[in-house]
């Protein structure tokens, strides 16, 4: 059965394969999406090194002259996709012009952490791909020092740029903004191509719209979107992401001898481990999103609290507590690790980011604490997601009791993630 899925998850590579970028799935997501791209890399990587390393390319070439790496980027118009080019208006907007259409905001830098496992796991070939690469995601690192932090603490101005979009999370931010009223009448796809019970509100959505507004009058000024703009939170997602991806970039730099940027990259990752505490939320002992504006916490335990473990940042008795909210929640659902804990307010087993597992998260939490030494619970994650992959198959994600698939089907990262790590036929890349 597991080389039945492993030809599966190729096919799905392959067939989602627009030339040299691949989308996420076909119709709900037409296009190249950023942390997506990432995750797509390493399941190439187990079969075609140099078809990995194209995606990776073809990703940086949407990157801004600022250092940002939009969230999507829009090579081509689909009319059956919401909100495409003619909405966001980064092109003609903003000044440079970007490279290609794309949004005005970013996603989870994930990308150094492709490179490092890619160049770990590969030959010199793949190294001197990532040194062709290194500055360009340099770069963006540095985008988010400059135009993305408040106080030293990296923030976000849109719930899409978290990746994790409709997460109960951000309820904080977007409670304390308004829609814009002059909002222009505009007709959603997703509900079309998706169940609309398991997509988010339409309430939400006209403020998802609203900040895009906001931007675009703007000219997609990335610090007034920071500093002046509708919405602004702290995601324990993006900064320990970044973190990680901080120190991947530093191992990349140490093989490649760039003495500056390894000082560099130093100072930003001791940076890095002081704004964690920031994230730290005592009443509930975990890590969780904060709304920088009024500096409240969010009031649940997500995938992204957990992810203190792939960063290798908090203090042990951080560690510890979030250990036990780990273990707590084995005992509540069948299948590790809920996108959103089922004892918080507003859990939904099927909801887009309320609930449901996401085999990208699965991958970055389980290496995470595989590292940091709790073996157990990395396999109980590991293992989840195999069966989860078994019983429904390549979804996007997948309800945490039920084991059944949710949302898009045939789904690139799903088969990416099976190919690198959840597949019984193979190691972790960079075992
Ligand atoms: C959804 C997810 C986001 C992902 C995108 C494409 O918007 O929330 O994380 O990148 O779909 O798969």
């Amino acid at each position: 059965m597991s080389e039945l899925l492993d030809t599966q998850a190729m096919e799905i590579l392959q067939k989602n394969d627009r030339g040299g970028y691949t989308v996420p799935t076909a119709r709900l997501y037409p296009y190249q999406w950023n942390w997506d791209s990432a995750f797509v890399a390493l399941g190439f990587g187990t079969f075609d090194r140099e078809r990995a390393w194209t995606e990776l390319e073809l990703l940086l070439e949407g990157q801004w002259q600022n250092g940002m790496v939009p969230s999507i980027l829009f090579r081509h118009d689909d009319p059956d996709y919401f909100p495409g080019p003619s909405v966001w208006q980064t092109q003609s907007m903003h000044t440079p012009q970007p490279p290609m259409p794309s949004t005005g905001v970013s996603q989870p830098p994930i990308l150094a952490c492709v490179m490092r496992q890619l160049v770990d796991s590969g030959d010199n070939t793949d190294l001197q791909h990532a040194s062709q690469l290194f500055e360009q995601t340099f770069n963006w690192h540095k985008w988010y020092q400059t135009q993305r932090s408040v106080n030293g603490v990296v923030c976000t101005v849109h719930p899409w740029e978290t990746g994790r979009d409709n997460c109960p999370d951000w309820e904080l931010g977007l409670d304390s903004m308004a829609v814009d009223s002059e909002l222009e009448p505009y007709q959603r796809m997703d509900i079309k191509h998706a169940n609309p019970e398991q997509r988010p509100s339409k309430e939400q959505y006209d403020k998802f719209i609203s900040i895009v507004k906001f931007g675009r009058e703007q000219q997609w000024n990335q610090r007034v979107l920071t500093d002046d703009g509708p919405f602004l939170m702290a995601d324990p997602g993006i900064h320990f992401i970044l973190l990680r991806a901080n120190k991947d970039l530093l191992a990349i730099a140490r093989r490649l001898k760039l003495t500056d940027a390894i000082a560099e990259l130093e100072t930003m990752i001791d940076a890095g481990e002081r704004a964690t505490d920031y994230f730290w939320n005592e009443s509930l002992g975990a890590f969780t999103a904060r709304n920088i504006k009024t500096g409240e916490f969010s009031n649940g335990l997500s995938n992204a609290s957990v992810l203190c473990f792939f960063a290798g940042s908090g203090s042990k008795q951080q560690q510890q507590l979030t250990i036990e909210h780990l273990q707590r929640i084995q005992r509540q659902v069948r299948f590790l690790m809920p996108s959103w804990d089922p004892a918080a307010d507003m859990f939904d087993a099927q909801r887009y980011w309320c609930g449901p597992v996401w085999p990208q998260m699965n991958y970055l939490v389980s290496m995470g604490l595989e590292e940091q030494g709790y073996d157990v619970l990395a396999k109980a994650i590991r293992g989840d997601m195999t069966a989860l992959i078994r019983q429904s198959g390549f979804y996007e994600c997948f309800n945490p009791v039920t084991g059944d698939g949710c949302l898009g089907t045939d789904f690139s990262w799903t088969a990416a993630i099976w190919l690198a790590w959840a597949s019984p036929n193979r190691q972790r890349l960079a075992a």
